[in-house]
């Protein structure tokens, strides 16, 4: 049998918009409500099937507190896929996305693959970032968007397989 496929990921965006709660719930399939902010970052594993090929996703959970912003690059470096997340009822958190999109671009790996995720989808109603928005941003800058909800599941397993697929074949 082919040896597994590793790759380091990262997870970036500002605080409580639910880092580590995506990957906690991709992971270990849990959610929690009282969810602590991250000191410097957690490391969790992901084991994805890719086109038959077991692949195993290194996820660095990263702190989004400001306070936390300069370890950051150390997560970053060398990673060949991130997911940046924003909260949807939160406009501060998306145009944060823009800014660690633009800093990918400048200090990351080159063929770093990114996707996007809206997370929070559950609080629909009270969504600041109308979805025509989001996915005409993503759009220009190449990437793929997903609506998750760490809390329901919604989108979670997905964008996880559509980074390991993009990772793999990259
Ligand atoms: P930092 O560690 O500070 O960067 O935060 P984080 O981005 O890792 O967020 P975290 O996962 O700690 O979640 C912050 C809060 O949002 C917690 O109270 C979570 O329970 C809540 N939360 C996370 N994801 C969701 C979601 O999809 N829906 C709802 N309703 N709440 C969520």
């Amino acid at each position: 049998m082919e040896a597994a496929k590793e790759y380091k990921i990262v997870t970036l965006g500002e605080g409580r918009v639910g880092k580590t709660s995506l990957t906690l719930k991709a992971a270990r399939n849990v959610f929690h409500e009282d969810e602590q902010s991250t000191v410097n970052a957690n490391f969790l594993i992901k084991e994805i099937s890719v086109q038959g090929v077991s692949v195993k996703l290194n996820l660095w959970d990263t702190a989004g507190q400001e306070r936390f912003r300069a370890l950051a690059p150390n997560y970053y470096r060398g990673a060949k896929g991130a997911v940046i997340a924003y909260d949807i009822t939160d406009r501060s958190s998306f145009d944060r996305v823009v800014s660690w999109v633009k800093e990918l671009g400048m200090q990351a790996d080159k063929d770093i693959c990114i996707v996007i995720a809206g997370n929070k989808c559950d609080r629909e109603s009270e969504r600041q970032i109308p979805k025509a928005e989001a996915l005409e941003y993503a759009r220009k800058v190449g990437v793929t968007h997903f609506d998750t909800s760490a809390k329901t599941g919604k989108g979670v397993e997905e964008i996880f397989q559509e980074l390991a697929r993009l990772v793999y074949e990259t």
